[in-house]
C-alpha cells in the first residue's frame, strides 16, 4: 500500500456535497484552509484539517508533499475536445480575421472538411504524436481527465482510427479520455456530391459506423453538430436515436451559429450534455433547467472566433440549469489547451464568478461525462486527481491569463505535472 500525505494548502477546494450544482450551490466550493488530504493507492483516503489528518497512523509513514500555501482544487475536467487532427488551422485564422467569416470558409470546402482532408492524409502515429503532445499540455494546465471526440475522420477507416487512437492514448499515458462518436460533424465531400448524399452519410452512420462503434466498445457518447451548414434537427434525430439504441449516451453541439431546437432535442432525448448555446432561447433555457442535460459553454470559441455574443450564462445559472465549461480544444475555432484561460474568459465575458467558474469546471463536467462518482471533487473515495496552482487565493486562477499558474497536476494520486523551479 502506498500513501502519500498534502498539507501546505493555503486553500482546499473540495467541492464536496451535491452533485451536479445549480444556482446558489454552483458557487460552493467546500473551501478548506489549511486542509490536507491523504491519499492511499491513488484514492482519497481522507480529507479534512490539517492536524486531524497529520494525526492519522497512515500519515506518519506516509510520503509528504508540503505544497507551500498554494491552492489545491480537483483536478480539471474538460467535458469538450476534438484531441485528434492532424494539424492546425492558422491559414484560416489569418483569413477570419481579415473578415471572412467561419461560415463562408467553411462553405469554401475549409473549416471542418480542410481538417478531414489533413486527417485522412496523416498517419496514425503522426496523430498520436500529436495528441501526446497536447495531453502534457492539458496536464501542465491542471487537466486530469477530458472528452475526445472523433469527427475528422468521416469514414468508416478514418473514424475507427480515431476512436481507437483514443483507447492506445488512455493506456499509453496517466490522464483519462472519455471517447465520443461525433461520425456526424459535417457531411462529407464525397457524399455531398451525389444526390441523396445526406441521407445516405446518415444512413452509414446509423446502420454501419454506430453499431461497429458499440460493438468495438470504442466510445461511451454519441454526438452530432446540430447547426446550418451541418445536421438539421430531424437527422439529428435519428442519429442520436440509433447511438442510443446501441448504448451511446447523446451529447449534442447545439444552438452554436444558429437556433435549430437542438437544445430541445437533447433534453427530450435525456443527453447527457448540450454545448455551446450562443443562440438559445428563453424557452430552450427554461428546458435545460428543468433537466439534467448539462448546459455545457464553450467561451474559447466566441474568443478565437472574435464573436461578440457569448452564451447566456447569468440566465442559465439563475433558472437553475447544470453549467458546465470546457474548452473545445479543436483546430478550427478553439486552439486551446488550457481550461485556465477558459476560467478568465467565463468571468469576464460570461459573468460568471470565479468560485461558479471552478464548480462548472469541475463537478459539474464530472456530472457530464457521468464521471461525477470518481472525480470533480476531493472526497474520500473518490480518485485522488489534483491541480495545484501557485496562487494563494483561488480567484487569483481565473484572474491571471495568458500565463500557466498551474504548478502541479496529479492523476490518480501520481505527480504528472510538475512546474520546473524558475
Ligand atoms: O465545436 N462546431 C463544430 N465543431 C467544432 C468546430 C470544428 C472545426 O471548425 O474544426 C466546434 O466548434
Ligand atoms: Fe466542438
Amino acid at each position: 500500500m502506498s500513501h502519500l500525505l498534502i498539507t501546505g494548502a493555503s486553500q482546499l477546494l473540495t467541492l464536496r456535497g451535491r452533485a451536479p450544482r445549480r444556482g446558489k450551490a454552483l458557487s460552493d466550493l467546500g473551501m478548506l484552509r489549511d486542509g490536507a488530504l491523504l491519499i492511499r493507492d491513488g484514492l482519497i483516503a481522507a480529507v479534512g484539517a490539517r492536524p486531524e489528518i497529520e494525526s492519522l497512523p497512515e500519515s506518519r509513514s506516509a510520503e509528504k508533499i508540503d505544497v507551500g500555501g498554494r491552492v489545491v482544487l480537483p483536478g480539471v475536467v474538460d467535458s469538450h475536445t476534438h484531441l485528434i487532427h492532424a494539424a492546425s488551422r492558422a491559414e484560416e485564422y489569418e483569413l477570419k480575421i481579415a473578415g471572412a467569416s467561419y461560415e463562408e470558409i467553411a462553405r469554401k470546402g475549409g473549416g471542418i472538411l480542410n481538417s478531414v482532408k489533413k486527417l485522412r492524409a496523416a498517419t496514425a502515429d503522426a496523430l498520436k504524436r500529436r495528441a501526446h503532445a497536447a495531453l502534457r499540455e492539458f496536464a501542465a494546465h491542471g487537466t486530469t481527465t477530458l472528452e475526445a471526440k472523433s469527427g475528422y475522420g468521416l469514414d468508416v477507416a478514418s473514424e475507427l482510427k480515431i476512436l481507437r487512437l483514443h483507447k492506445e492514448l488512455s493506456a499509453e499515458q496517466a490522464l483519462e479520455i472519455v471517447s465520443t462518436f461525433l461520425g456526424a460533424h459535417v457531411v462529407p465531400a464525397e457524399y455531398r456530391r451525389k444526390p441523396r448524399g445526406t441521407e445516405q452519410y446518415i444512413a452509414l452512420l446509423t446502420d454501419e459506423l454506430i453499431p461497429e462503434v458499440a460493438a468495438e466498445k470504442l466510445a461511451e457518447f454519441c454526438d452530432v453538430f446540430c447547426d446550418r451548414g451541418a445536421f438539421s434537427r430531424k437527422d439529428s434525430k435519428k442519429i442520436l436515436e440509433a447511438g442510443k439504441k446501441h448504448g451511446l449516451a447523446p451529447r449534442v453541439h447545439a444552438e452554436q451559429l444558429t437556433r435549430t431546437g437542438a437544445t430541445q432535442l437533447a433534453v427530450q432525448l435525456g443527453a447527457a450534455s448540450c454545448d455551446h448555446l450562443e443562440q438559445v432561447s428563453k424557452a430552450d433555457i427554461r428546458a435545460l433547467a428543468e433537466s439534467n442535460t448539462v448546459a455545457t459553454l464553450l467561451p474559447g470559441c466566441d474568443f478565437h472566433l472574435g464573436l461578440k455574443q457569448y452564451a447566456p450564462a447569468r440566465a442559465l445559472i439563475d433558472a437553475g440549469a447544470v453549467v458546465a465549461l470546457a474548452t473545445d480544444y479543436n483546430p478550427g475555432t478553439s486552439p486551446t489547451m488550457s481550461m485556465p484561460m477558459i476560467l478568465s474568459l467565463a468571468c469576464t465575458q460570461l459573468r460568471m464568478s470565479p468560485a461558479e467558474a471552478i464548480a462548472a469546471a469541475t463537478i459539474n463536467t464530472a456530472y457530464s461525462l457521468r464521471r461525477e462518482k470518481q472525480i470533480g471533487s476531493i472526497e474520500t473515495g473518490k480518485q485522488a486527481d489534483l491541480a495545484v496552482f501557485d496562487v494563494e487565493d483561488y480567484r487569483e486562477i481565473p484572474y491571471y491569463f495568458g500565463v500557466n499558474k498551474c504548478w502541479m497536476t496529479l492523476k490518480k494520486g501520481r505527480p504528472v505535472f510538475q512546474k520546473a523551479h524558475t
